[in-house]
């Protein structure tokens, strides 16, 4: 059986694919974030078959994707108010809560926690699309487990072929924000940001007032440490390459780089630093002076260093809030949070 790609402006996308959900197997979706591997959240075997795909730990829940704020009520209870002001501001984008779950949404899907992770996207034909179905779609970033995230059709083409490992593919076109979604927890004492994303952390603590920051965000977790999140704890978004981050200046970083540079090295970095690391393989993922940029262009750019002749990715990081906040947690995790500081290194 062959994977069908079915662009996202043909107006019988949403019936074909709304079929194939319905019928228990797996479309690749186009979001704001990026594409998911979609399948029927209610439908344990369709669920299984994303696992199987994925190549996906089956102890790493999945995010349910629905149409609308009102559908929440159908998958979870004890929904705080919070909650409610969050969808208003920030749904239909790339924010995801999680909440307390209902009995009817299988273990399989939660990985049998007493939560459920609930998003609803912006891209406009994957909102259709659950309408369609009549059911929410579980899905995770629709990657290979373990490299970077898909944000483009032909990402996820790459990863699982035409030969119907998946049966379709939505072809949406490049995803708009390049990063998955803000992930808050709402189900203990104060919010607690355990992925961010599009919507960043000062925009959360401008709505919530509050918002803890959890560990995983910031530091690496150890394979047998009990995390919020679970999928913080696997290795993430990385191409085959080490990766190290060079912090510092411009100038100092590419100094640093140079003394170093050997056949097999690549760098990644901001389009304006292209000129400082001329010779070093340079390749730029976004502009420094338009950090939507940056994040937009990450995951293709970790995905076109990720080829064996590459063995060490030096990689520039912006610091800070916003977006920043997201694009460098993705790269940090991509680094196994190792970072090298040039200017103690002279
Ligand atoms: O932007 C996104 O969120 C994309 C698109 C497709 O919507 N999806 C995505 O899914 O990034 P995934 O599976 O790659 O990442 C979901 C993360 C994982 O780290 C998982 O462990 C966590 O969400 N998660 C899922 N359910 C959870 C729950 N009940 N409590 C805490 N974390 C949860
Ligand atoms: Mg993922």
């Amino acid at each position: 059986m062959k994977t069908l790609i079915l662009p996202a402006s043909d107006p019988a996308t949403v019936s074909q694919a709304a079929e194939i959900i319905r019928a228990g197997g797996l479309v690749a979706i186009p979001t704001e974030t990026v594409y998911g591997l979609g399948a029927n959240a209610m439908d344990e075997e369709a669920v299984a078959k994303i696992f199987l795909a994925k190549g996906r730990p089956q102890d790493n829940p999945l995010i349910i994707h629905i149409s609308c704020a009102e559908e929440l009520t159908r998958y979870c209870h004890d929904i705080p108010e919070a909650a409610w002001l969050l969808a208003e501001r920030f749904w239909p984008g790339p924010l995801t809560m999680v909440l307390p779950v209902k009995p009817c949404v299988p273990k399989r899907t939660t990985a049998g926690l007493s939560t459920v992770a609930v998003r609803c996207p912006k891209t406009q034909v994957t909102r259709e699309l659950i309408r369609a179905a009549g059911v929410p779609i579980a899905a995770p970033s629709a990657n290979l487990s373990g490299k970077p995230s898909t944000t483009t059709a032909a990402h996820v083409l790459h990863d699982y072929g035409t030969g119907g490992r998946i049966d379709a593919i939505i072809d949406g076109g490049p995803c708009e924000v390049g990063v998955e979604s803000t992930i808050v927890d709402l189900t203990g004492e104060k919010p607690r940001l355990l992925r961010p994303g599009g919507i960043t952390p000062e925009e959360l603590r401008d709505l919530l007032g509050e918002l803890e920051i959890d560990r995983a965000v910031l530091a690496q977790i150890s394979d047998d440490t009990v995390v919020r999140a679970p999928g913080m704890k696997y290795k993430h978004y990385a191409p085959s390459a080490e990766v190290y981050i060079v912090s510092g200046s411009s100038e100092a970083a590419a100094a640093y780089v140079r003394r170093r540079f050997t056949e097999g090295d690549a760098v990644l970095c901001f389009e304006e630093e292209l000129p400082l690391f001329a010779g070093c393989n340079p390749t730029a993922y976004g502009k420094y002076g338009d950090m939507k940029t940056l994040s937009a262009g990450l995951f293709a750019a970790l995905r076109e260093l990720d080829r064996p002749e590459i063995k060490t990715i030096y990689a520039r990081c912006p610091e800070g809030g916003g977006i920043a906040c997201a694009v460098g947690n993705r790269l940090k995790k991509a680094a196994a949070f190792r970072v090298v500081d040039p200017e103690a290194d002279q």
